[in-house]
């Protein structure tokens, strides 16, 4: 099932939130600030272990003192005029279901992956997002998968709701 939620992914009692972070995995601002300040400093730790994360790549830790038991972090592309962007921010949603599929996560939630700080058109990612989504549930019709588009405003909100009644 996928649901939309208007406000902040830290407090989420799911399996496992994503984290929009950056190729260091050591912390930044925004959602992964945010996910870092509640998770606590055991979170750092042990992305310090993980050795970076490529672009469109997602690795996960635990999720310490979130309600969520696990962290995926992903790195979403910066928003230029490189034209695999959108098949890197596609991959984004992908490999972190695919890590849900692996450990054995039955329900997930999502932040607007690149459209802050990443500047990525919130418009074009919210449309890979949710066709990305869907097409992976589609192929594992037989796993059982709550999905959850976190939103932290009400623009992000009203444009995944538009694109998810399509
Ligand atoms: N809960 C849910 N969504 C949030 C929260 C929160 N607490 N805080 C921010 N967001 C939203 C933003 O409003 C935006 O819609 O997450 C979306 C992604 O924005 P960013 O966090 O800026 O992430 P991104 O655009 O992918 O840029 C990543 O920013 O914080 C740094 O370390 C991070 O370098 C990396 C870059």
């Amino acid at each position: 099932m996928i649901s939309i939620d208007l406000g902040d992914i830290t407090i989420l009692d799911c399996d496992a939130i994503v984290n929009a972070a950056n190729k260091t995995l050591l912390g930044g601002g925004g959602v992964d600030g945010a996910i870092h300040r509640r998770a606590g400093r055991e979170l750092l730790a042990e992305c310090r272990t993980l050795g970076g994360c490529e672009t469109g790549e997602a690795k996960i830790t635990k999720g310490y003192n979130l309600k969520a038991k696990y962290v995926i972090h992903t790195v979403g592309p910066i928003c230029s005029t490189q034209k695999n962007q959108a098949s890197l921010l596609a991959n984004c949603y992908k490999n972190s279901l695919d890590l849900a599929l692996k450990h054995d996560i039955h329900s997930i939630a999502f932040p607007a992956i690149s459209t802050g700080v990443y500047h990525y058109p919130l418009e074009e990612a919210t449309k890979i997002a949710i066709s990305t989504v869907k097409t992976w549930l589609d192929m594992h019709k037989d796993y059982k998968l709550d999905i959850i588009f976190s939103c932290f405003d009400e623009k992000t909100y009203n444009m995944y709701q538009r694109y998810l009644e399509a």
